[in-house]
């Protein structure tokens, strides 16, 4: 089933986004740098079963740029108004990474609206002091030459191993990623600084929370969710093993697996 691309007017630009099938509704929320067709390979197998909406977080994909700090209450300002616009009342989220962190925002702000939480490859923690300090060194690299980070960026995301693996995938991200414009890198890098801790939205969730991780992922490290996980035994979560922050692509059969399982329980 194809899907239909839409946009909505927001703060003086657009918010872009696919729909596709009837069901349930699953909202699909990108990570930095990539933009909702990352969904695609997920969104044709789900939705002959669910409404499935993936989504341009702002600065990404074809969703305009709102100024000089997207924050992750912003971004679920503009999931919001998507939502509204489809005459959603209550969805189920799968957000890769910062798409995790928005989903986390759009939950403390909208409890009500969420039936499930997919966090995949994603973490409720803020970033620490070191983490803050490597967005500013970023910053500077994305304001002295853009282009030259997100070619250096983009292999990071994967397993070491599976580097050379998918080195035809990562040339296809990097020329996507490409794409995101300078003003859309940085206000995205300023936006994950400074969000809010997020582990007590998790915590007392009235709704499923289900976790992807990576083993050997760099970006979000196992023992890092594993002591989330700690005192929260009614959160569900699966280890991918051997496998990077970058789970649709080195192991897309196991993550399907799970995206499975999280919005079939969620419905
Ligand atoms: C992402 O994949 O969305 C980012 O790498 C997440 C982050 O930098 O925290």
């Amino acid at each position: 089933m194809t899907s239909i691309q839409k946009t909505i007017a927001f703060k003086g630009g657009n918010a872009h986004y696919t729909v596709s099938g009837k069901g349930p509704a699953v909202v699909f929320l990108h990570g930095f740098l990539e933009n909702s067709s990352m969904w695609e390979v997920y969104e044709e197998r789900l939705n002959h079963r669910f409404k499935v909406l993936a989504i341009d977080l702002p600065g990404h994909g074809k969703t305009t740029c709102f100024g000089y700090v997207h924050s992750m209450e912003l971004m679920a300002e503009m999931v919001l108004g998507v939502l509204k616009k489809e005459k959603l009342r209550k969805v189920s989220f799968v957000g890769h990474s910062m798409g995790g962190y928005v989903a986390l925002a759009f939950a403390e702000a909208y409890p009500d609206m969420m039936k499930g939480l997919c966090l995949f490859f994603s973490t409720a923690r803020a970033d620490t002091k070191v983490k803050k300090e490597g967005r500013n060194k970023a910053i500077s690299l994305v304001k002295r030459n853009a282009k030259s980070f997100v070619r250096h960026s983009i292999p990071l995301l994967f397993r070491p191993k599976n580097r050379i693996l998918f080195r035809d995938e990562i040339k296809a991200l990097k020329s996507e990623a490409l794409r995101t414009s300078k003003q859309g890198i940085i206000a995205a890098l300023e936006g994950m600084k400074i969000r809010d801790d997020r582990e007590i939205v998790i915590k007392f969730a009235p709704y499923p929370v289900h976790f992807v991780i990576g083993e050997k992922d760099p970006i979000i490290p196992l023992d890092q969710i594993m002591e989330q996980l700690r005192d929260k035994p009614h959160i569900s979560y699966k280890v991918i093993k051997g496998c990077g922050h970058m789970g649709h692509i080195e192991e897309r059969e196991w993550c399907w697996e799970e995206i499975q399982y999280a919005v079939e329980s969620f419905s």
